[in-house]
């Protein structure tokens, strides 16, 4: 039997009581309670790499903003549905600063997070023009947004970028789009989970095929300006957060407060619609609502019966988040910035024991170190891998969730502990030894 820094029975055990006829695709939440209740069962320490979650404080300008709009009193009115005016103005002025685009504030509508930022778009885009009733996702992805697609009926296609980076976009894209059924495509810059970043001239690609087939640009931007390897910190001066909104019209940033300001727990962000898709109308729209346009529905309808708008003093947190970032009072990249340096160590140690980083590349420059990895280990599958790592109290999910075609395991640096380099480096020695190369 093999010597494991976690009981191997106990392991097994634990791991069969969960019934999963392929452990490769447990979710997060099964890895988690997995890793979890072998923690508490074995007493042994687990480096947990699985959660997506912010491992940093919350924003103090946040917080402050905050606690202020409750002592006046804000928590018992409803807020306006479009949102309130500093948030719409912070937001339109946020991304001048950091994207150098220009978006009315009209078209910032806050969202109880990104996920109802993408369940919303995903729904308008595919009510807008009858036969246009698929969304595209361009892999590898975040899980939960092919779960909103299932919970709304909708369909989706999907293809893993690893295969089509650069040039090899524009015939991908042409492939899925001439059909003619793809309403809306979505992918997220930085990637979740492999932390690659689509470059301005793959972006220009995906813009131009927007244009061509009339397609809706979901861009999530959940890791917004994390590209450690650049400084896109300084408002108002390039270089900016890449974005496809410099090549079409047809487009929507979702801005997550949950990441960039570890604001994750007030489930706040802002769609932010492009002025000509805001002011557009079609047809399927016309026929569903009545009337309106791409943005008036997209509030006044579909917000309206999801969630009646945005709670109100975490709007607040947000317009003064926002404006402190744009008025360069508040340098949100420098504390993010503590993931790409938690990513750099995590790698050496992980590379040092024989595995590899599995998306490494933005074409020919090295990815950059931030809030996820991707790891892979010579001759394992990404559930197999998953699961041996669970003997050395090590927790990733695997990339076969993603959508990825690739082997290996998506890792997060968000929950790692100061000292757990160096137990990390302890159990990878041991599980290098028990699987020689
Ligand atoms: C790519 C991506 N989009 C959206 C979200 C969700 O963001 P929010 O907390 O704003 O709903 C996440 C969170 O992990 C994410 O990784």
């Amino acid at each position: 039997m093999k010597n494991t820094p976690v009981d191997y029975q106990k392991a097994r055990q634990v791991i069969d009581g969960y019934g999963l006829p392929d452990f490769g695709k447990a979710t997060i939440r099964e890895v988690v309670a997995i890793s979890t209740q072998l923690e508490q069962e074995t007493k042994t320490e687990f480096i947990h790499m699985e959660m997506g979650v912010p491992g940093l404080k919350a924003a103090q300008v946040g917080v402050d903003a905050e606690v202020n709009a409750l002592r006046n009193g804000i928590a018992s009115i409803y807020p306006n549905i479009n949102g309130i005016p500093e948030v719409k103005t912070e937001a339109s002025r946020f991304i001048k600063a950091f994207i150098n685009i220009d978006v009315s504030p009209e078209g910032c509508v806050p969202v109880t997070g990104s996920m109802q930022g993408t369940y919303a778009s995903f729904l308008v885009s595919g009510q807008c023009t009858p036969g246009k009733d698929t969304i595209l996702f361009i892999d590898p992805g975040f899980p939960v947004q092919k779960q909103q697609i299932t919970v709304m009926g909708y369909k989706y296609e999907s293809f893993d970028v690893y295969e089509y980076r650069g040039g090899k976009l524009r015939d991908v894209l042409e492939k899925y789009l001439s059909k003619g059924n793809i309403a809306a495509m979505i992918y997220s810059n930085p990637n979740n989970p492999a932390w690659f970043c689509l470059t301005e001239d793959e972006l220009k690609i995906i813009g131009d095929m927007a244009n061509k087939h009339d397609v809706i640009v979901i861009e999530d931007l959940a890791y917004f300006a994390m590209d450690f390897r650049k400084d896109l910190g300084t408002p108002f001066k390039a270089p900016y957060q890449a974005s496809v909104a410099r090549y079409t019209n047809n487009y929507i940033l979702q801005i997550s407060g949950s990441k960039a300001f570890s604001y994750a727990g007030q489930r706040i962000g802002v769609t932010a619609i492009s002025d000509k898709l805001y002011h557009r109308a079609y047809q399927g729209l016309t026929q569903r609502y009545g009337g309106g346009t791409f943005g008036t529905v997209y509030i006044h309808r579909v917000l309206y019966a999801l969630s009646s708008g945005t709670s109100h003093s975490a709007q607040y947190a947000l317009a003064a988040m926002f404006k402190a970032a744009s008025d360069g009072t508040f340098d949100f990249i420098s504390e993010v910035k503590e993931y790409g340096r938690r990513a750099e160590r995590l790698k050496k140690i992980f590379t040092q024991y024989g595995f590899q980083i599995v998306y490494n590349h933005d074409l020919d420059e090295p990815i950059a170190d931030g809030f996820y990895f991707t790891i892979s280990y010579p001759g394992m599958t990404g559930g197999e891998l998953m699961q041996e790592l669970i003997y050395y109290g090590v927790s990733a999910i695997s990339l076969s969730t993603t959508g990825s075609n690739q082997q290996g395991l998506r890792a997060c640096t968000s929950f790692i502990k100061d000292h757990q380099y160096e137990l990390l480096e302890k159990r990878l020695k041991i599980f290098s030894e028990n699987h020689p190369l």
